[in-house]
Parts: C-alpha cells; structure tokens; sequence
C-alpha cells in the first residue's frame, strides 16, 4: 500500500472553524488523508479562513504567498482555501493568488472527498455553493479514535440577523438548526470517545430550534447523558435569551455558570444604527435576571468602537454599560469596514479616534478581568484537567468559569474533574492545589 497521503490544516477566526477543521480532516480521512502538524511535508494545505475582519482576511492572502516556496518546490501539493473568505471572495481568490487549487465555502465541506478526486486528476476546483442536501447528513461519521476530554460541537449554523457590520450572514446564509436527535448521537459518541466538556457551537446558537424546547431543550437532554460532565454554548444574542435558557443556568447542574453574551455598544443609538434590535437598558435588565438565576455567572461580551457615527458621548455610553454591567472576559475590536455591509456605506470614523477609543476600552476591561481573576483567590472551584502545564510537573485546566487553572500535577490524568483550591491568580491564569 502506498504512504498515506498528508493534509495540514491551518485554522483561523471562531469556534466553528476549529469545529469544521475537525470535521474537514475526518471527512479527507476517509478516503487516505492522516493528519500532520508539518506543513512542510503535507500533500494538501488547507486553510481555514475568516472573514469578520479586514485584518483576519488580508491573513489568508500573506499566509498564501509564504507558500510559494513550497509549491515551486513540490509542484503536487495541493493548496485549499475554505471557511468565510472562501464563501465571501470565491473565485476572486484563484484569480488573486494562482496557486490556489481549491476554494470550498462553509456549507459545502462534505463534498471534500469528491473534490480530492478532482484535484488529483489535476483540476481546479470551486464549490460555494449553498447545497439542498445536509452537510451533516452527508458528512464522513467521526472515527472511533480516542480524544481530549472536551469538544466543540456546532449545533446551528448561519444568522438572520444582519447586524449593519457583520459579513456573517452573507459567510454562513441563513440560520439552520441540527435535529436534537443527530445533536445527540454526536454528543454520545464523543463522551464514548473520553469527552466530558461540549461547547455547544452557533453564530446566534441560542436561536437553536433543533429541539421542541429550543436550546434549553437540548441542554436538559444532553444533560442526561451519563458521564457527559459540562456543557457551554456560544455565542448568544441578547433577543435570543429565552426564560426556559435563563433559568436553566439556575437548574441544570451541567451547564456551566459562564456565558458570552455579546452587547456590541452602551449607546442606543449606535445599537439601532447597528441594527442590533435591543437597548442598552434591556440588556442590563436582561442580565441582571440571569445573575438572578446563576449568581455567581462570569459574563463575557464583545463590542465594536468607532461604529460610523459614534460620538465620544455613545462612546463613554459603552464605558458606563461596562462599569455597571463588569465582565469577566471581554472581546473588543476597532469597527472595520466590511465590504457588501450596510454600515460601509456610512461615513466613517477617523481611525486614530477609534484607536484611542479602543485602548481605553481595553484598559476597563482588562482591570475588570483582573479584578474577576482575584476575586478567585480563596475560593475552591472545579477544574476539568486538558493537558500538561508549561512547567514540568504541572497539570492545566479549566475552571466551571472557563478560567485556566494550573496545579502541581502529582496524581492528576488528563480528563481529571478535581475541587481545587485557587492560591494565586494571574491575568490569563490562576493556580491552586487540588484538595484530597
Ligand atoms: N454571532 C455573534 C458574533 C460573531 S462575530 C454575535 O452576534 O455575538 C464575533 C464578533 O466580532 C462580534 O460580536 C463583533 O464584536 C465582532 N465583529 C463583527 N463584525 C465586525 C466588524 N465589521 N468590525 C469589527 N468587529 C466586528
Ligand atoms: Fe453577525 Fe449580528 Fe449575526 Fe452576530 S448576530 S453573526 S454580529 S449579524
Ligand atoms: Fe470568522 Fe466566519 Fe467565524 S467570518 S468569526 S470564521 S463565522
């Protein structure tokens, strides 16, 4: 038999590339790609791509053109582009960058097989389409092979929601749920495979209608699955946080007192000109009824500065939600300009105006997380063990609260669930002992 051929996949943006880059591989799997961390010695370099900023696709372009080298040297190595800059540019970028063999959109990754065939009879291949059958259903079953104890798990797909900046909904198409039922058969078949933590995974995930009862309806049946130990999903849109999800994080011992509820901006103008369909007022309201349910919840958020038409005062807006509201964890990004979006079509804000915005934004947030960090100190949480520590000697994990944990690791497995004891804390990580 001849060596298996080698696939590298490389994979940028969120949690549903890395979810489709699992996904990906498995699918070549089947029909004789393995795996290699090694560009350098790959048949096929897959990139996946993002598109939800002008700085993570411009990415796609300079990592293309450090693999010239490589191509002029092994004229066989085939080159894909996938994910959201595949969906959005299409043929654009065969026509930019030559050495591109294949360009595959998000909804169409379960034709991989199929397009491997082609590409090694020598053709170029262009698939972006959005097909009328399942991926899900078409694609390769996920092997046997053993893995870490936790893993994404994309339950829905697309967005309806057309916030004024975003490229998501034209990247992904409309919303799509997965029946509960499939949901589930995944889920089984990686706790039998040493999964104890799924994310559950959707660009509006809260929006899921797979399950009679919505998301919460398949977090309460996903919860009866024995040694399935946490269950997270993101990311959540504000309208989407239902009364049966809200009050699930009170009752379902499972789903983990963490959440990223993205509010974008504290000004209600900017909200409507963003098109987000909420106040500022309503989601603090909102999120003071989950703190009811789960009081001890870490909330994390993403929020954009220098939207078109942000004054400084919808700016300090957005400064007195974060006062009020405090995040544990936040993401926070300069506006940028989104070809085929309505907001690019505004006037846009002065770009050294917008940096400065951002840096003092940073700068709340980050005294935020460090305060969350050291409120931790003392406390005794659950830490779901992933991998060795930096040090030797040391384990690392997650706590219920998503934070990094490291402990000495003496008797510790990876997959552990273990009471820890927080001793110190750091801005990314803390570390404890782990109680007897
Ligand atoms: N569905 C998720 C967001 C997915 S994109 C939600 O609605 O929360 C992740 C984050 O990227 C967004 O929350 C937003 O903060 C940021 N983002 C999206 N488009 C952007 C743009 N054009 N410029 C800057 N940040 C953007
Ligand atoms: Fe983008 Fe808004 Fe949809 Fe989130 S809800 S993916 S920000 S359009
Ligand atoms: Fe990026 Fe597409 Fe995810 S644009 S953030 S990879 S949905």
């Amino acid at each position: 038999m001849s060596d298996p051929k080698k696939l590298f996949v490389k994979t940028y943006g969120c949690q549903m590339n890395v979810y489709d880059s699992e996904r990906m591989s498995e699918a070549l799997g089947g029909v004789g790609y393995v795996t290699t961390d090694s560009p350098d010695e790959a048949d096929m370099i897959l990139l996946n791509t993002c598109h939800i900023r002008e700085k993570a696709a411009e990415k796609v372009y300079s990592e293309l053109g450090r693999l010239k080298p490589l191509k002029a040297e092994k004229p066989d190595l085939k080159i894909g582009v996938a994910g959201c800059v595949a969906q959005a540019e299409g043929a654009e970028i065969q026509r930019r960058q030559p050495l591109v063999d294949l360009v595959v959109g998000p909804q169409s990754y379960h034709r991989l097989p199929k397009m491997a065939e082609s590409l090694a009879e020598g053709a170029k291949v262009l698939d972006t389409e959005f097909p009328e059958e399942d991926k899900f259903d078409h694609l390769a079953r996920r092997p046997k092979a053993g893995r870490g104890p936790t893993a994404f798990l994309t339950v829905q797909e697309g967005c309806d929601k057309f916030c004024a900046f975003c490229v998501v909904p034209y990247t992904r198409g409309a919303e799509v749920s997965r029946p509960a039922g499939q949901v589930l058969d995944e889920a089984r078949d990686l706790v039998e495979r040493g999964v104890r933590e799924i994310t559950l995974l959707g660009q509006n995930v809260n929006a899921y209608h797979g399950h009679e009862d919505g998301l919460a309806g398949l977090i309460w049946a996903l919860a009866e699955i024995d040694g399935l130990e946490r269950i997270r999903f993101t990311t959540s849109h504000p309208n989407d946080m239902d009364d049966a999800l809200i009050a699930a994080h009170g009752e379902c011992g499972k789903l983990m007192p963490y959440l990223h509820l993205p509010v974008q901006s504290g000004s209600d103008r900017i909200l409507k000109a963003m098109n987000r369909k909420h106040t500022a007022e309503q989601y603090v309201r909102l999120i003071e009824r989950i703190r009811a349910a789960r009081p001890d919840l870490l909330l994390s958020g993403d929020f954009i500065v220098g939207f078109p038409g942000e004054t400084e005062a919808d700016f300090e807006d957005t400064m007195a939600l974060v006062r009020e509201v405090g995040y544990g964890q936040a993401y926070s990004f300069k506006y940028s300009t989104r070809p085929g979006t309505p907001a690019a079509e505004k006037p846009q804000i002065d770009d050294g105006v917008a940096s400065d915005r951002l840096q003092r934004l940073q700068a709340l947030l980050s005294e935020q997380q460090r305060a969350a960090q050291e409120a931790m100190v003392g406390r005794d949480v659950s830490v779901l063990f992933e991998r060795a520590g930096r040090m030797p000697g040391q384990m690392a994990g997650k706590s219920e609260y998503l934070q990094a944990v490291h402990v000495e690791g003496d008797g510790i497995a990876i997959g552990d669930l273990r009471r820890v004891r927080v001793t110190a804390s750091g801005p990314n990580s803390l570390s404890g002992s782990v109680l007897r």
